[in-house]
């Protein structure tokens, strides 16, 4: 395997399966079967193995992988494996927070003296020493959020996503104290052979990224509302306009680098577009 890059992904949770899809509209093929560990790539020299995403750091730290997409959490929370790890694309899914969170029954003003638990102690403790608060952090698996309901903590520290487990437990969000993404995070010290791979495929996932927000649109209108109609194309560099048939009438066709929402459409018929198509981009090579 000396000459094929390892990457580590997250084998079941909230980032396998965006993982899996990135790698594969970066043009990696390769064929996931339950229960295996490592698929080889039949198209590069790449192997993906498929771990739990708390295990992704220290694979990479050590050298047993070669990158991976984990989410910033875990990255910050493993502080011990920081200095050899890159952290080299914010790949923008999984967008989740770490935020503390008390019952709605028992809000306190200040987090002081509080018995704090969470599954995140390393970032917890580096928050309250930079917030010189004073209180016990107590380090819990899973469940966290039933924890204050059986008189182990007052508060707890955990990842929100949509929110929806915080109110099953009628628990109140309070403060954020990290941002969290997937990222796309690598070893410090890959050999020459296997960073020009990595090249390769980190230029084709920001291709990806780029494209995700991107639509190419393509409409028809009036000569006379070309300036119009440019100035409302969002995020459109140089649109490209082709004459049409009848003298008056040119189509107007622009790849659009921000989202294109109704009201965007609404705004563009009403300066007189028609015929607008709205159509999505999979890729971008700039
Ligand atoms: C996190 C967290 C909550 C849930 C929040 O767990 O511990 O249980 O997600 O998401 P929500 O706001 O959308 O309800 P996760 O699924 O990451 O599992 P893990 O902590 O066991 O890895
Ligand atoms: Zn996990």
């Amino acid at each position: 395997m000396k000459n094929r890059l390892i990457i580590a992904i997250q084998k079941n949770g909230r980032l396998s399966d965006q993982s899996s899809n990135l790698l594969k509209k970066s043009g990696i093929k390769f064929r996931y079967k339950s229960r295996s560990l490592l698929a080889k790539s039949s198209n590069l020299p790449v192997d993906v193995l498929f771990v739990r995403d708390d295990d992704i750091p220290s694979l990479i730290a050590n050298g047993d992988a070669d990158i991976g997409i984990v989410g910033k959490n875990i990255l910050f929370e493993q502080t011990k494996h920081k200095r050899n790890i890159k952290n080299i694309l914010d790949l923008g899914f999984s967008k989740c927070r770490l935020s503390f969170a008390v019952p709605n029954n028992k809000a306190f003003k200040s987090l002081n003296n509080k018995r704090i638990a969470t599954s995140y102690p390393n970032i917890v403790k580096a928050f309250l020493r930079k917030n010189k608060i004073n209180s016990t952090v107590i380090k819990i698996h899973g469940s966290v959020e039933l924890t204050p309901y059986i008189g182990i903590s007052d508060c707890i520290c955990d990842l929100v996503s949509t929110g929806a487990t915080l109110k099953e437990n009628n628990l109140i969000e309070f403060k954020t104290v990290l941002e969290s993404e997937a990222i796309l995070i690598s070893n410090k010290n890959l050999k020459s052979n296997k960073s020009k791979i990595l090249d390769l495929i980190f230029t084709r996932m920001k291709g990806v990224i780029n494209a995700r927000e991107s639509k190419y649109v393509m409409l028809n209108t009036d000569v006379d509302t070309v300036k119009d109609i440019c100035n409302l194309l969002p995020g459109a560099d140089s649109p490209t306009i082709i004459p049409l048939e009848k003298s008056n009438k040119v189509a107007i066709h622009a790849l659009c680098q921000e989202p294109v929402f109704w009201e965007t459409m609404e705004q563009l018929k009403n300066k007189g577009a028609s015929s607008i198509l709205v159509m999505p981009v999979e890729k971008v090579l700039s």
